[in-house]
């Protein structure tokens, strides 16, 4: 029998559970919901939570017994952040069309040109597996750093059979932190094709049976805008993905109004991310769903476009996620906390908002609602210790918001904040 291994993490000045807002799902969230206990105690079996609560409830069979007890020094703790939305997987980088955009030119009318997803594209299939993992594993531990305990990456910069599941696979190999793979196959129309429906027809027949049968992906996306995918076609593919098991999920809304959010609710998708054209007729739609909105303000940032209606959503009773949208294109960065500094300061979510946007309900859009995101009995025990008082997350861009980061109960970062 495997012998069991219990860690007993004790002197933590504050904890923020999110139990609260885990009970409310994620939506309405006030700051109640972090649900924060003084002078905790956190005990581990296993790699999961068996026990939580003010240190002088600690059970004496944790308190006296066996198990190795870890002093976190009167320090705060924090719920792992899940990072519910990036293009981690890709080669090269586009700064040189950040330049053209900057001076001018659209992000449609360079990718009319073969530039954008389709230039990233060329070098991505070049990679060698080797060499994407190598780059990929030094992307991910960036986010690991910041106390991201979830990542959520998506395929998408091959767009063919093979060097999509160069992608996946290279996702398999990483261990840590708890990696969601996303098969994003729809993100562009390859030069190969010369149209929608048959990349969609390619990708369904050939592709997906693939990704479905090596265990590569549980989830697809697909990129619904004006000179990329209809929500026309988008319906048909993403059923033959649910017909298929998997979860389906989409970029909505992003540049024009497209149908996207209207698609989600309609195919009860897990999620629809940027959001930032939609009216009250969506937001309402969203809100009475299951559907996640997943906001991504530092690509609005960066594509200068406005940002979505965050305070709506939230005051609808919607679900509002957070991410870093994190690709070469229209958000190179990984900096989570000026992703939720923007939401605070452009979009208006409070600060605890923020936070169970990055915990609680990112573990929806991802559907690992039930492990991850809060810290409660039974869920794995994923956080992060920080030397500062929680007010002050998202309110220095670029600081380092976690000096540890534990997975499962162990150490996989330390040394900064
Ligand atoms: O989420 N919108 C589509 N996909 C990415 C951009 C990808 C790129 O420009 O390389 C996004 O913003
Ligand atoms: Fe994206």
């Amino acid at each position: 029998m495997k012998k069991t291994s219990l860690i007993i993490f004790e002197n933590i000045g504050e904890m923020l559970t999110l139990a609260g807002s885990a009970a409310k799902h994620g939506r309405h969230i006030q700051e109640a919901d972090l649900t924060i206990i003084k002078n905790a105690a956190l005990v581990v079996e296993n790699g999961r939570i068996s026990w939580v609560g003010p240190r002088k409830k600690l059970p004496r069979s944790f308190a006296r017994g066996g198990g190795k007890h870890v002093d976190l020094k009167g320090l705060t703790v924090v719920p792992g952040f899940v990072e519910c939305h990036t293009h981690t997987v890709f080669a090269g980088n586009r700064a040189a069309e950040f330049e053209m955009r900057n001076n001018g030119v659209s992000y449609q009318e360079i990718a009319a040109k073969g530039g954008g997803i389709l230039s990233t594209l060329q070098e991505t299939r070049a990679a060698s597996s080797g060499s994407l993992l190598a780059s990929t594993k030094e992307k991910v531990q960036r986010f690991v750093n910041q106390g991201v305990t979830t990542l959520e990456v998506k395929s998408g910069y091959a767009l063919n059979l093979k060097d999509e599941l160069k992608i996946l696979r290279a996702l398999k190999k990483i261990q840590r932190p708890r990696i969601i793979s996303t098969f994003l196959g729809a993100h562009a129309i390859p030069k190969e094709f010369n149209s929608e429906s048959a990349y969609l027809k390619y990708l369904s027949d050939v592709v997906l049976p693939q990704v479905c049968k090596q265990g590569l992906a549980k989830r697809v996306d697909i990129f619904i805008e004006k000179g990329f995918f209809t929500q026309h076609f988008a319906r048909d593919y993403l059923r033959k993905a649910q017909d298929l098991g998997l979860a389906v999920l989409i970029h909505a809304d992003q540049l024009s109004l497209c149908g996207g959010a209207d698609l989600a609710v309609e195919m009860a998708a897990i999620s629809a991310d940027h959001l930032i054209q939609i009216t009250s007729s969506e937001i309402q739609k969203l809100a009475k769903s299951e559907v996640t909105c997943v906001l991504l303000p530092a690509a609005d940032l960066y594509m200068k476009c406005s940002y979505p209606p965050a305070r709506k959503l939230c005051d609808a009773g919607a679900r509002v996620s957070l991410a870093t949208d994190y690709n070469p294109g229209s958000s190179p960065t990984q900096d989570l906390s000026l992703v939720g500094l923007l939401a605070r300061l452009e979009m208006k979510m409070t600060l605890p908002e923020v936070i169970s946007a990055y915990t609680v309900a990112a573990a929806y859009a991802l559907g690992v609602q039930s492990e991850v995101g809060s810290l409660e009995p039974g869920k794995f025990a994923d956080f992060f210790v920080t030397k500062n008082d929680w007010r002050t997350l998202f309110y220095a861009v670029g600081e380092r918001m976690a000096s540890e980061v534990y997975l499962g109960g162990l150490l996989i970062s330390s040394g900064a904040n």
